[in-house]
């Protein structure tokens, strides 16, 4: 979704927001746009519909020499169509005022009557473009920009990250913030502002997050933060982001989806590395440690996330059930937020969330902060909002995932919520050392499949001609089958389904012919004699079906017409293997038919907007 970049300092601001823009090129967006300060405080505007890439040509035909100020922005389309018009900076009517803003502001329509009314113009259909007007409102009034940009912000209602930067102030930014991201990279003589942290890594780990309702004001190397509920200084000191570079980066390979595919060896690994040991029994969740107590009394969790997030959640419900006993739910956040239920103090939510930045998982977080139940976080992104609003969690420690298909998170996701399945298991339950050993021996097995990987491609090579498709499975099988359902929609366009292979009577079936086929998963166990009836139903009925089986399994294949085999695991590890297998089909099937797959259409990495 929409990014945000500024700079302040003595090098050439436009270089560092370019650079910088272009690290949140994987969050998706429609068209960019930059204010630049030169060292005489003129303001240049530019902006552009498509790449970021193309506003360096913008600037390379101005004659700017250096801007030791600017601010950067990438738009997803929320309010008004993609266009030169609609991008971000907005500015006040003689551009001595520029914002960009990442959410939505909710009292926009009122706003612009508002402003209407007192004589102000608007250019674009956006909501973003009220802000700089009403700053230059109050500007009017007082001559003193940050008490301006206070009053404006103090307008507002909605979620937003803002960053303004003025002729009237040359020498600084201005942020504010309400649930949306907003971190400032500080260094000696500068400091690079963003909504992503990996915006600023390459210059700085030197970071300080501005909290909600919080306004920053940001000088060459240093920032003043002022709590506006209470008109008072906040002091908070930078932290040191633990962050490898290097790991943002394509290396070989053609595309981000599959260098995070191929990851997931390692991802296994250092999801469960320091936490699980099987030669001593242990597992040791160190984010969990402060809330043991709270814990020994939890008689219901509720899980909720978005997209894969929430499938992995849906695999984590069989695995905390089965293994803890204790009664699991899983809602879409998105839903949650609505809901009316009854949530017991006894009851914790967990949230899931690859970005920590989810706005409906942040929405549902923020819907029990009254209730006093423990909330709880698996996120990936280190010092995410949900991170840091969660009373404990576990890390997924997947490393930086730039494709917008969430491949090596939702396998982070399911060895964490494994990890913590054992942690409150107490030991007591028969699956636990078996399982330990099974982590152990999880990477080894997802390298056997991903050294398949040609073999896959010719298969998917053959479906990429289909229009729709569906995926079934059982047991822990289904919820991976949702997955998969969703992994092959969003980067082929391929209108896919997942279903519970035992639902295919109900009505799917009805859907089968030549031209419908099915992936099915029927790796060995309790539930795969009736997963193979169910493929039988299938061809019977004329349809075509892919299977994902178990090494030795000798019945898949008398009835599929491909099979693609894995290792032999447990039933509750299958889903992180048959994950994986899927992943690489959606891949090669959307590489077949020569689509972005990294950036597929319509769809953001974060998605920070309800
Ligand atoms: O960052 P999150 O895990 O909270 O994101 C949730 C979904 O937006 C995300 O999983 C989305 O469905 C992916 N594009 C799926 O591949």
């Amino acid at each position: 979704m929409c990014g945000i970049v500024g700079y302040i300092g003595r090098r050439n601001g436009a270089d560092i927001v370019l650079s910088g823009l272009s690290a949140l090129e994987y969050r998706g967006y429609d068209s960019a746009g930059i204010a630049l300060l030169d060292e005489t405080g003129e303001a240049t505007l530019l902006k552009q519909l498509g790449r970021v890439a193309g506003l360096q040509k913008l600037i390379d035909e101005t004659t700017l020499q250096k801007t030791p100020l600017a601010i950067g922005h990438t738009r997803w389309a929320t309010h008004g169509k993609p266009s030169v018009v609609n991008a971000h900076p907005h500015s006040n009517a003689d551009q001595t005022i520029f914002v960009v803003h990442n959410g939505i502001i909710e009292n926009y329509v009122e706003l612009r009557e508002w402003l209407g009314k007192e004589g102000y113009h608007f250019a674009s259909e956006t909501d973003t473009e009220t802000i700089p007007h009403l700053i230059d409102y109050y500007y009017k009034k007082t001559s003193n920009f940050e008490e301006a940009f206070v009053s404006a912000i103090k307008e507002i209602r909605g979620a937003y990250a803002i960053l303004a930067c003025s002729t009237m102030a040359p020498d600084k930014l201005f942020a504010a913030r309400l649930s949306s991201p907003m971190v400032i990279g500080v260094n000696k003589d500068e400091c690079i502002v963003a909504s992503d942290p990996s915006a600023i890594l390459q210059h700085t780990k030197e970071v300080v997050y501005v909290q909600d309702n919080e306004m920053a004001v940001i000088e060459k190397g240093s920032y003043r933060l002022v709590d506006l509920a209470h008109d008072k200084q906040v002091q908070r000191e930078t932290e040191h982001l633990d962050f490898d570079i290097n790991q943002a980066n394509l290396g070989d390979f053609p595309h981000f989806m599959l260098k995070e595919i191929f990851e997931a060896p390692q991802t296994i690994r250092l999801a469960s590395l320091g936490r699980s040991n099987a030669s001593t029994g242990t597992v040791k969740l160190g984010g969990l440690e402060s809330v043991a107590d709270q814990l020994r009394y939890i008689d219901r969790i509720v899980i909720v996330a978005c997209g894969t997030s929430y499938y992995a959640g849906l695999v984590g419900e069989y695995l905390l059930e089965e293994i803890t006993g204790i009664p699991v739910e899983v809602q879409l956040a998105s839903e949650f937020k609505y809901r009316n239920e009854p949530f017991s103090r006894s009851t914790a939510l967990l949230a899931i969330s690859q970005s920590g930045e989810t706005a409906d998982t942040i929405a549902a977080l923020q819907k029990v902060q009254d209730y006093g139940v423990l909330r709880l976080g698996i996120v990936n992104a280190v010092g995410s909002t949900i991170a840091r609003m969660t009373d404990a969690g576990v890390y997924c420690h997947a490393g930086p995932e730039q494709a917008v298909a969430s491949t090596k998170a939702f396998i982070a996701q399911v060895v964490v919520l494994l990890l913590i399945s054992l942690k409150l298991s107490k030991n007591g339950d028969n699956l636990y050392q078996p399982l330990l050993e099974e982590i152990e021996a999880l990477p080894g097995k997802a390298q056997q499949i991903l050294d398949q990987a040609p073999a896959i491609e010719r298969i998917a090579k053959k479906y990429k001609k289909y229009r729709d498709f569906l995926f079934i499975g059982r047991g822990y099988s289904f919820p991976c089958a949702l997955e998969g359902a969703l992994k092959l929609k969003e980067v082929s366009y391929i209108h896919a389904e997942g279903y519970a292979a035992g639902e295919m009577k109900h009505g799917p079936l009805a859907m089968i012919d030549k031209d419908f086929p099915t992936f099915a998963l029927a790796t060995s166990g309790p539930l795969l004699e009736k997963t193979c009836s169910n493929i039988q139903e299938i061809k019977a009925r004329g349809g075509v079906v892919v299977a994902v089986a178990t090494e030795g399994d000798k019945l898949v294949a008398k009835h599929a017409d491909d099979v693609i085999y894995i290792p032999k695991s447990l039933e509750q590890t299958e889903p992180i293997l048959e994950a994986i297998v899927m992943q690489l089909f959606s891949y090669y099937v959307a590489t077949a038919k020569d689509l972005d797959v990294d950036r597929p259409r319509n769809l953001a990495k974060s998605v920070t907007v309800e």
